[in-house]
Parts: C-alpha cells; structure tokens; sequence
C-alpha cells in the first residue's frame, strides 16, 4: 500500500503525518508554536522559521513511531512547498529533500492551497469535480477543483482573508489568538442583529469577497459595545456576505458542471458552525450537498500534506531535488 510521509511547515505548526493509499492517518503529528507567538499577537516569521528547525526532527520521529514504520517503508516524502511564510517553508523543503535523498525515494512538492483543497478525498468520498471555498487565516477563495493539479479560481478577498477578520475582531476584543474559535464561542451569547454592519460586496457580480471593510466598522462599534452582540453581528455579517457570494459562485460553476452537487468547505474557518449552518442551508436550496473535513484536519496539518502527496504520486507528479521553496504560489 503506498505509504507517504507528509511535512508541515509554512506557518505557525510543526507537523508530520503519514498517509496510505487506503485513505488511512497512520499518524497525525501537530505540534502549534502558539506560547512562542502569544506575546507578540500574532505569528512572528523569524521565530517560526527558528522554532520549525528545532522541532521538525523531533515530529517527524514522532510520526514514524505512531505509525510504526522506518523510512524504508515510504514510497515517497511530500512536503509543502509554499506557499508561506518562507523561512519555515525553507526548513521543511530542505528537511524533505534530505530524507527523501538519503533514503532514494521521490521528493514530493505539495502546494499548500491544493493539501486544503484534497483533503476531503481522504476523508470522504469525493469525486471531482466540486466547487470549493477554502477559507483559512491567510486565504480566502472559491476554486472549482477538476482534478488533482487543475483548478480554476472563481474569486477571492481583495484585502483579508476570513480567518484574519476573525483574528482581528478577537484582538480588539481582547480575546486570544487565533480568534475564531473564542469570537464563535462568545457569539453564541450575543444578539447577532445588534448592529447592522454593511455587508461586504453584496450584490455585486462575480464572487469576489472583502472582509477590510466589515472589520474598520466593528472597530468603531466595538467601543461600549456588549462584545457578545459585537461578535454576533460580525460573525452574522460576515455569515450574509459568504451566502451572497456563494450564490454567485455557484451560478459560475453550474456553468461549467450544469449538475455538479458537491461544494466543499475547507481551511480552518471551516470549523465554524454557524457558517456551515448556513451555507448548508443555502445549498439545499440549488441541490447541492457541503462536505467538509473534519475540525482537526480544516486547520494545517500534515495529513492533508501527505494526502497531496498520494493523490500526486499516484498520477506520475513528483518533482525534482532542484525545487526552489516558494512564498507565493498561486493555484
Ligand atoms: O487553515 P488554518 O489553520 O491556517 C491558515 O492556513 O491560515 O486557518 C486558521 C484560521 C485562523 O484565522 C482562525 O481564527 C480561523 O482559521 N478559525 C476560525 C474558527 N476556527 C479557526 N474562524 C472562525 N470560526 C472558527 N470556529
Ligand atoms: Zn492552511
């Protein structure tokens, strides 16, 4: 069974994970430099790059200890490639090349974007095509994915993305990084009608998103304000905006795939209940079913990682040792 060990390193997680061809984690190993960054509110790219050197050693014999297998095992080593914060992406490229060089086995360069979109083919059975919002700290697009290695972008942010809106609500709040979690939770007590905030982008065409907007008008409503109305009312905005869009980006797709059913939520916003309430609501409504990998695995990881990896390998796609880290890499 093709096995492949997949490495993680592009933001604030080290991690490693190994992967079969029958859809099987045989380890998931995360390891999250969150104490390392609390102090500075945010994800500081020089720290991250030095704490990925540190650990990256120690979790990838963490991965092959849970799994029980040796290097040997491995048909080939997948890695990110970009895109991200690149010091980090440098220290897995270069870890990754090293063991698949020592031990002859192929080298793997995964785009970062394509293990978010993949990862519901490992963990439910997805056929392509399907059309895909990936909505993380860092991206925030609607793709539609005909096949591994083949995407068409629809549209995206044209300023933040979703999770850093997320992020920054938390921050002004007081709340702790990363945001989303703790402004979903402290949403759950608060009148989301409590502020009409304007809702991004609606109504215009195409499935572009803004999110820059929505967070200056939380900033000036935010002061006196009870914080639980105040993330209420962003995460219900934020919620209108989405649905809006989705519409748009479901027209888009149905003119490419006039009966394709699947729309798959993926990146770490995904994790969010409300969101996923309403958009599978709105997807009953055009015959179509969301599908999203669970928590765990929507935020990075290195399964998704190895995942890409299989899905790759399986098609001929491994790369050569002369592959140069990336920061950005479009789809
Ligand atoms: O995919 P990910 O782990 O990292 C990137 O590639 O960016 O996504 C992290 C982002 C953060 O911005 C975090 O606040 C957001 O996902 N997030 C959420 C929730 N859980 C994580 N946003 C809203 N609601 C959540 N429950
Ligand atoms: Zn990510």
């Amino acid at each position: 069974m093709t096995t492949i060990l997949g490495i993680e390193t592009s933001c604030d997680e080290t991690a490693a994970a190994i992967v079969t061809g029958a859809k099987e984690i045989r380890a998931n190993i995360v390891l999250s430099q969150l104490a390392e960054h609390a102090a500075y509110g945010g994800v500081v790219p020089e720290i991250a790059a030095r704490a990925h050197m540190e650990h990256v050693e120690r979790v990838i014999a963490k991965a092959l200890a849970t799994a029980q297998c040796s290097f040997a095992d491995l048909d080939a080593i997948a890695v990110t490639g970009g895109p991200g914060l690149i010091g980090g992406v440098i220290v897995g490229v270069m870890t990754a090349k090293a063991i698949a060089s020592v031990h002859n086995k192929p080298f793997i360069a995964v785009n970062h974007l394509e293990g978010h979109a993949l990862t519901v083919r490992l963990t439910s059975d997805i056929e392509f095509p399907y059309l895909l919002l990936l909505v993380s700290g860092g991206h925030c697009q609607f793709l539609i994915a005909h096949g591994v290695g083949n995407y068409t972008i629809l549209g995206g942010t044209v300023d933040d993305a979703l999770g850093e809106a997320f992020d920054k609500v938390a921050k002004m709040l007081g709340l702790p990084q990363p945001g989303g979690p703790h402004v979903e939770k402290m949403a759950k007590d608060g009148d989301e009608n409590a502020f009409a905030f304007p809702i991004p982008m609606k109504g215009r065409e195409g499935c572009d998103l803004s999110f820059s907007g929505l967070k200056t008008a939380v900033r000036l409503a935010a002061p006196g304000a009870k914080p639980e109305d105040i993330c209420a009312s962003f995460q219900r905005t934020a919620c209108d905006a989405l649905i809006d869009r989705t519409k748009n980006a479901i027209a888009m797709f149905r003119k490419h795939y006039p009966t394709g059913k699947d729309f798959v939520l993926a990146g770490g916003v995904a994790a969010n209940q409300k969101i996923r309430e309403r958009l599978t609501a709105l997807l009953a409504e055009h015959d179509m079913r969301l599908t999203a990998p669970p928590t765990a695995l929507c935020t990075d990881n290195a399964a998704m990682i190895a995942w890409a990896g299989i899905e790759r390998y399986r098609l001929g796609l491994t790369d050569s040792l002369d592959f140069e880290p990336r920061a950005r890499w479009p789809l």
